[in-house]
């Protein structure tokens, strides 16, 4: 498709995040269910020079330098364009803001160059944007079977935790993979019953370096949701709920008590982008 082109960057959203080893190169090994919100940033690509420009709420928590995920996107895509990146996604919160970016500039250009993996471990995920089971360092991906209607409240506590010091804090490194062998989810209660099954592994190191994520925790629970977890490394956490107005009421309580958070609410992307 001719540009310029304007791509959807959807948030990922890890419901489990298991780690269930480590390479001898300090990389993880994760077992993982990712799936995708319709909330996310918003790329547009024309034609070049190769440029930058940051619009949107979380515009200042980035610079337009040239590690910026976007411009390493379409410099390993062997392309010069501008780049506009509406950020409406806060900057390294566990919900694959960058790598979705990277995937969406990828995704404008109809660019699938080798070792996408370099961008980072979330970005050939993001490349599909639709649920899946990542393995590996997040290079392995399967299809999820078709999952329920999901609602999702989303609460960042306002600060960014960097990746690698959440898997250092880690206390095991062999934790058990999830069942070889997913079940179907023909509804909402058989899809929580195996969340309930999970965990995200990197939560309780999360905490140890910002307990404020407990905090984020215990309001999403008290506000009714169905299953509690945080997403990624973090400090974004989520609360699944089968209801949109649920999630929304849930949210602007929230929002309203703690006016220091981010707090959004919002359905899945659509299974085809
Ligand atoms: O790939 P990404 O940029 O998301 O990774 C950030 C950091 O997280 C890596 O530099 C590494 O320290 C850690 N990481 C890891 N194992 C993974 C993915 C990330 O140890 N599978």
């Amino acid at each position: 498709m001719p540009l310029p082109r304007r791509e959807a960057a959807p948030a990922k959203l890890n419901l489990t995040l298991h780690v269930t080893g480590r390479r001898p190169d300090g990389y993880h090994l994760l077992d993982s269910l990712v799936v995708f919100l319709e909330l996310g940033d918003v790329v547009t690509v024309t034609p070049g020079p190769l440029s930058l420009s940051l619009t949107g709420p979380f515009a200042q928590g980035l610079a337009a330098e040239p590690n910026n995920l976007c411009l390493r996107a379409a410099r390993l895509a062997e392309r010069d364009v501008r780049i506009t990146l509406e950020k409406n996604l806060p900057v390294a919160s566990g919900i694959g803001g960058g790598s979705a970016d990277a995937a969406a500039v990828l995704r404008a250009l109809d660019a699938q160059p080798d070792r996408l993996e370099t961008l980072g471990a979330d970005v050939p995920a993001c490349l599909a944007s639709h649920p899946v089971r990542m393995q590996g360092l997040g290079e392995i991906l399967a299809p999820l079977p078709p999952l329920p209607e999901l609602h999702v409240l989303l609460v960042n506590p306002g600060h960014s935790l960097p990746t690698p010091d959440v898997f250092n804090a880690l206390e095991r490194r062999d934790n058990p993979p999830m069942p070889d062998r997913l079940p179907g989810f023909p509804d909402t209660h058989a899809l929580i019953g195996f969340l309930q099954e999970c965990r995200n592994d990197l939560e309780a190191p999360a905490i140890r370096l910002m307990p404020e994520i407990a905090d984020c925790l215990a309001a999403i629970r008290a506000a009714g949701a169905t299953l509690t977890r945080m997403s990624g490394s973090g400090a974004t956490c989520f609360g699944l709920f089968t209801d949109a107005d649920r999630a929304k009421a849930a949210r602007d309580r929230i929002a309203s008590a703690a006016p220091g958070w981010w707090v959004a609410a919002s359905g899945l992307a659509p299974a085809k982008l």
